[in-house]
């Protein structure tokens, strides 16, 4: 904080107290589409606020190397329809250590930075929660993550880029399934929630999805194309990684032995990940990246920005000893079963 004096009425001296804040954003964890977006929004809110405002590249691993710089107006031009994150991320795992993260707040106490305003997912939220607690920053975060399972917000930025790159990507499998009468496995990401695989199997009218949540048996799978309620030359089955990123080949080779057909398998991956996002989450990023912002100057901290119920709010960051956000907290998946018939 400044004392200022300054002359007032009368010719007498009124003391103001200026607050002055230097604040630090960085982009952790795996990268979404739409936290250009949301980084974009930080730094020009921070700009309009007359907030000075650094960037950390590599998420807390920058901080561990202390590789943080000073971003203005200018510096996040261009920016807003790009993919992946213009400060790079990291996992980093130094920073679940209480020594590495000590260095990190002294770091961050000498160079007076209060604020910080953190994008990614649980991890990242954290990471921050700790740096905090132990007389770090006050901090706001942004949930990104293309799996949308965040406990506390019903969005989270980038997952209505990548369902619709998985999207695509489902079309026009469904193109060449039908030109050959095939079957596919469509293997989207997606480790502890089947969001995307469900929300693409629905909009691509894939005949099956499996997800971690719904983990139906190779068996049973089997045994419903064995007996379809209707006989069709195709099919695509969506299957959500899970923590098997690549089950989808083995899923395969079973079923070719349960059902005697053959089966062609697609694993998206990471491809996912990237790409311009969609309008939804540049919208999305531009609102939760200025909430951040006002939010901590209001002296709100440890909360994240969220969707709830269509409004922009502020909510509680997640109980780390407690399950993400999944399918069964939000929908059914049979109108997969109702619609593909
Ligand atoms: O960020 C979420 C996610 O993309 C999951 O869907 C996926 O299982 C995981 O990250 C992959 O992580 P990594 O890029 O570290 O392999």
């Amino acid at each position: 904080m400044e004392e200022l004096w300054q002359g007032g009425y009368c010719n007498c001296f009124v003391k103001l107290k200026i607050m002055t804040h230097k604040l630090l954003v960085l982009t952790s964890g795996g990268d979404s589409p739409g936290m250009n977006a949301a980084l974009r929004s930080v730094v020009r809110s921070c700009h309009y606020y007359g907030i000075e405002v650094y960037g950390c590249r590599r998420g807390y691993q920058g901080l561990v190397d202390q590789d943080i710089f000073p971003m203005d107006a200018a510096s996040v031009a261009n920016c807003i329809q790009r993919g992946g994150t213009i400060l790079q991320t990291s996992r980093c795992l130094a920073f679940h250590d209480y020594a590495v993260r000590e260095k990190c707040r002294f770091f961050l106490n000498a160079a007076k930075i209060d604020l910080l305003v953190a994008i990614g997912g649980d991890g990242t939220f954290r990471g921050a929660t700790f740096l905090e607690n132990e007389g770090g920053p006050k901090v706001i975060g942004i949930p990104g993550s293309i799996d949308n399972d965040i406990v506390g917000t019903e969005y989270t930025i980038g997952y209505d880029t990548a369902r619709n790159t998985a999207l695509d990507a489902i079309d026009k499998i469904r193109d060449t399934a039908t030109s050959h009468d095939r079957y596919f496995l469509v293997e989207t990401m997606g480790r502890r929630a089947g969001f995307l695989a469900a929300d693409v199997a629905i909009a691509g009218g894939a005949e099956y999805i499996i997800t971690p949540e719904f983990p139906i048996s190779v068996e049973e799978l089997a045994a419903k194309i064995l007996a379809p309620r209707r006989k069709k030359q195709s099919l695509i089955i969506v299957v959500a990684e899970a923590d098997h990123p690549g089950r989808s080949v083995a899923i395969a080779k079973q079923l070719e032995k349960l059902t005697s057909f053959e089966y062609r398998v697609c694993i998206l991956g990471h491809m996912q990940r990237g790409g311009s996002p969609t309008a939804m989450d540049r919208i999305h990023a531009s609102y939760m990246g200025n909430l951040a912002v006002e939010s901590l100057l209001a002296g709100k901290s440890k909360y994240m920005t969220s969707i709830q119920q269509g409004q922009y709010v502020l909510a509680p960051f997640p109980d780390p000893s407690k399950p993400g956000r999944c399918l069964t907290d939000v929908k059914v998946i049979n109108l997969d079963e109702i619609l593909s018939v």
